[in-house]
């Protein structure tokens, strides 16, 4: 019997502590107490972070001719900021409680009069908070050497853009994707890393004529849904989309397409027409020309924009969402405690761990751990020899591993494996030197 359910009040908890005791995901500079909105992702968690930006790379441009790659500075000159509107409005209203000193978002609050946290009503005025992360460039600590960490990554795509058009002689439509981190003074981060303050986003500009560009909006809105379908494995029922109401006014189009998370609905991925807002206003702020000459219109103009952004890291969380469940073991013996299996169920060519090489007993060290050097080759394998065979695959159950082969004393004799299914828990019998075909087959998506 599997119980999965996002209403699941605590499962947001279990899937927490799973990361903790996993080494998936953990708080940042924990022993000195934390720092309040930053992650730190363990050795599994960094596999699958990994995998899912490769993944992520590989269908927004590798499988692409139209779209190439760029990998920015994190810091640029800080007219970029200016330009793109980020220093001047990139904040929310705040409010400061007098009696308990508690910050809050004035769009959060239930009722803006009165203090969430305490219940007073001694409240400053709301004044804007700029959610830009500030240092300085050089030896001199002062306003002239200001400069900000990116607050998303996709301003340097429309700063290089000539850049990469000319050196890899693009032309309109084409794209720019770029991965890395942001980072976004959130005065609320909360949802685990749902909200944080240093993330990774995943960002692709696409280029194109005005005339056609809702064209391209309708095409990366059906792409990017069949990618969370196909590739994440996510259903009807964890998506939907979110068409924004009210726009920029240099936007025709926006939406959101949201997860449905333990804690309610929340934004997985932005779609958003840019209109030309982008290109012209760095065109305005550089004194270069930011237009694009169409040879076979022999016109100039300033490219329109279809961007989609998601966050790396809210990825994650949702195909921990996805992937997380409890299970009662169905061979439960009379008078013996229930047996809970905890499976993280996801997409195999994701997983951490894609096989887990398990001798059943010491003696068996050696064909085992040869058959895992092999295998690591093609695979992310592991090998395990602690504890019994049982708990293994327990263990490996909860990171999420597809399967798991087990090297016993038949092996001596036949050459051959047990593998187990993380999903059916079948288990066959499989030849080691095929072993690693008949994973990779069940990789594929
Ligand atoms: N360039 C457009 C842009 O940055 P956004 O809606 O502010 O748009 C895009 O961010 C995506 O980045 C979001 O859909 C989300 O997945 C991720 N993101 C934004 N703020 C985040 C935060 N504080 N923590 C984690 N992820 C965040």
């Amino acid at each position: 019997m599997s119980e999965k359910t996002a209403s699941n009040p605590g499962l947001m908890e279990k899937i927490v502590s799973l990361c903790k005791r996993r080494g998936f995901i953990f708080q940042s500079s924990e022993i000195y107490g934390g720092i309040n909105g930053f992650w730190d992702y363990g050795p599994y968690g960094t596999a699958l972070k990994r995998a899912v930006e490769q993944l992520w790379w590989r269908e927004m441009v590798e499988k692409r001719d139209n779209v190439v790659g760029l990998d920015s500075t994190i810091i640029s000159h800080p007219k970029v900021w200016k330009a793109s509107g980020h220093l001047d409005k990139f904040g929310d209203l705040m409010t400061d409680c007098r009696n308990c000193k508690a910050r809050h978002r004035v769009d959060q609050m239930e009722n803006p009069a009165v203090c969430p946290a305490c219940g007073s009503k001694d409240l400053t005025p709301p004044r804007e908070f700029n959610l830009m992360m500030k240092t300085y460039v050089g030896p001199v600590f002062d306003e002239e050497h200001v400069a900000y960490l990116r607050a998303e990554t996709c301003q340097p795509i429309f700063v290089d853009f000539d850049n990469v058009r000319i050196s890899s002689r693009q032309k309109l439509p084409f794209g720019i994707a770029q991965t890395g981190k942001a980072f976004r003074n959130e005065i609320n981060p909360r949802n685990f890393t749902f909200r944080s303050r240093e993330f990774t986003q995943m960002e692709m500009e696409f280029f194109c004529k005005e005339e056609d560009s809702m064209q391209w909006y309708e095409y990366w809105r059906g792409e990017r849904i069949a990618y969370y379908k196909n590739c994440l494995g996510f259903s009807g029922d964890e998506i939907k989309i979110h068409d924004h109401e009210t726009l920029a006014h240099y936007a025709k189009a926006a939406l959101d397409i949201e997860f449905k998370f333990p804690f309610g609905w929340g934004e997985l991925e932005g779609i958003h027409h840019r209109g030309t807002w982008d290109m012209s206003r760095h065109g305005e702020f550089s004194g270069e020309s930011m237009e694009y000459f169409d040879q076979d219109s022999g016109k100039k103009f300033h490219p329109t924009v279809v961007e989609t952004s998601v966050g790396l890291d809210r990825t994650i969380l949702a195909l921990l969402c996805h992937a997380y469940a409890e299970e009662m073991a169905e061979t439960k013996k009379e008078g013996v405690e229930e047996d809970l299996r905890i499976v993280l169920r996801l997409p195999p060519e994701l997983a951490p761990v894609q096989i887990a090489v398990l001798p059943l007993t010491k003696k068996l060290a050696d064909p085992a751990e040869k058959l895992h050097r092999d295998l690591r080759v093609w695979l992310r394998s592991e090998y395990d020899l602690t504890g019994s065979i049982g708990k293994r695959y327990r263990r490996q159950d909860e990171i999420g591993t597809p399967f798991c082969a087990t090297v016993d004393f038949d092996t001596l004799n036949d050459g051959a494996v047990t593998v187990r299914s993380r999903d059916s828990m079948s288990q066959e019998r499989v030849s080691m030197d095929q072993v690693r075909t008949y994973i990779m087959e069940r990789l594929k998506r």
